[in-house]
């Protein structure tokens, strides 16, 4: 049997890593600027990480959602404590885009109401509902094409109410920082216009956390910079620094019933486990005052690399645009000076998504090899 063949994939084949290292099979050592997609938030293979999974999976690996588990409990809490997101109600699941599903879903089911409104250049993930919601005609099949969305431009809350007003619109689903986009993000005015707006017009604001929550901007969750008020925030990557898990945090005014969501693998003793010791460990190394100290340094260093245009984003989600398409620098940048970077739906853009341990010595070798490259 062979591989259905849908990735592009560069000629690296790693089989171990370390903290923002990786090693191939030849034992070439690469710094890890892409994080797997933002997905490494405490650093590969997290010695409490490594045995928080170990143990449990010596304990109790997998039961279904139809017994107690005292873990999905406790990681409530802990998510609650460190996020600050207080009476928030959690549900689990495996991943970003089901995490977007179940928020769109839940809106629908909790207001009656049938369309999504979002944004431009979005991306919410490759499933039904999620995928409809993402501003890529490329990866909407004819069955997710059913789906009613409005796509509105970044920033234009006339264009949002005059939608919302029709009151036939369930949620409206916002990434604070667009990931895959290319980085760009709106004014604090823009979100907490939008948040009134969902308010007036009985609309539900899910926030997609999936890439940059978990603390990847320097705060747990991007849209805490704009002090607003979510619905229900979806997040996933780095909860579960490599092993699969997301999930939902809902607000109180959503009311759960039994059997209204569902899953078999979601919130799975392990899951929770991984996501627990993800949460000590941004808690304890302080990773999250690290993401901004590291940020500050990045940009600083920026300031001196001929051909950039500009560098968007927050935290550990930058995004550096040349006057030039990036896709060979980043491979000279793999292949010359083994460093893993991002790219984005922006041609010229690198994107950096680095595990949330990364240190300025590091930023420094990305910034001697690009000056090495552009100079
Ligand atoms: C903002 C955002 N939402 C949702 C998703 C989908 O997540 P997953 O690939 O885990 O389904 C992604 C993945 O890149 C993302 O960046």
């Amino acid at each position: 049997m062979s591989l259905f063949n849908v990735y592009p994939l560069y000629n690296v084949t790693p089989v171990k890593a370390k903290d923002v290292y990786v090693y191939d099979d030849k034992g070439v050592e690469y710094l890890d600027l892409y994080g797997g997609h933002a997905v490494i938030s405490i650093g590969h293979s997290h010695p409490k990480y490594v045995s928080a999974i170990s143990s449990q999976v010596e304990q109790l690996g997998f039961y279904s959602n139809a017994i107690q588990n005292p873990l999905q409990i406790q990681l409530a809490h802990k998510l609650e404590q460190i996020s600050g997101c207080k009476n928030y109600q959690l549900f689990l699941c495996n991943s970003g885009a089901e995490a977007n599903e179940n928020a769109l879903k839940l809106a629908s089911f909790h207001n009656g109401k049938h369309k999504i409104l979002a944004f431009k250049n979005s991306f919410h993930g490759r499933t039904s509902a999620a995928v409809a919601a993402t501003d890529n005609l490329k990866i909407i099949a004819p069955i997710n094409a059913q789906q009613d969305v409005d796509f509105v431009e970044l920033g234009d809350l006339e264009a949002v109410e005059i939608i919302l007003k029709a009151n036939k619109t369930c949620a409206v689903i916002i990434e604070c920082i667009q990931g895959v986009g290319g980085l760009d993000q709106s004014t604090t005015a823009f979100y907490q216009g939008l948040e009134q707006l969902c308010k007036q017009y009985n609309t539900v604001l899910i926030a997609d956390e999936v890439q940059s929550g978990f603390g990847r901007t320097g705060d747990f969750f991007a849209y805490q910079a704009h002090n607003i008020t979510p619905d229900i925030i979806s997040i996933a990557k780095g909860m579960g620094n490599g092993f699969p898990v997301g999930g939902i945090l809902i607000h109180p005014s959503i009311k759960p019933s039994l059997g209204l969501l569902g899953t078999t693998f979601g919130g799975n003793h392990l899951a929770c486990a991984a996501t627990l010791s993800v949460l000590d460990v941004i808690e304890d190394e302080k990773l999250m005052r690290n993401a901004l100290e590291v940020s500050t340094h990045f940009l600083k260093k920026s300031l001196n690399i001929p051909n950039l245009k500009t560098v968007k984003g927050r935290g550990l989600m930058l995004g550096l645009e040349f006057d030039f398409p990036i896709s060979e620098l980043r491979k000279t940048l793999i292949f010359k000076h083994q460093i893993f970077t991002g790219g984005s739906k922006n041609p010229n853009q690198i994107r950096i998504l680095p595990p949330l341990t990364v240190q300025k010595k590091h930023i420094d070798l990305f910034f001697d090899a690009l000056q090495n490259e552009l100079n």
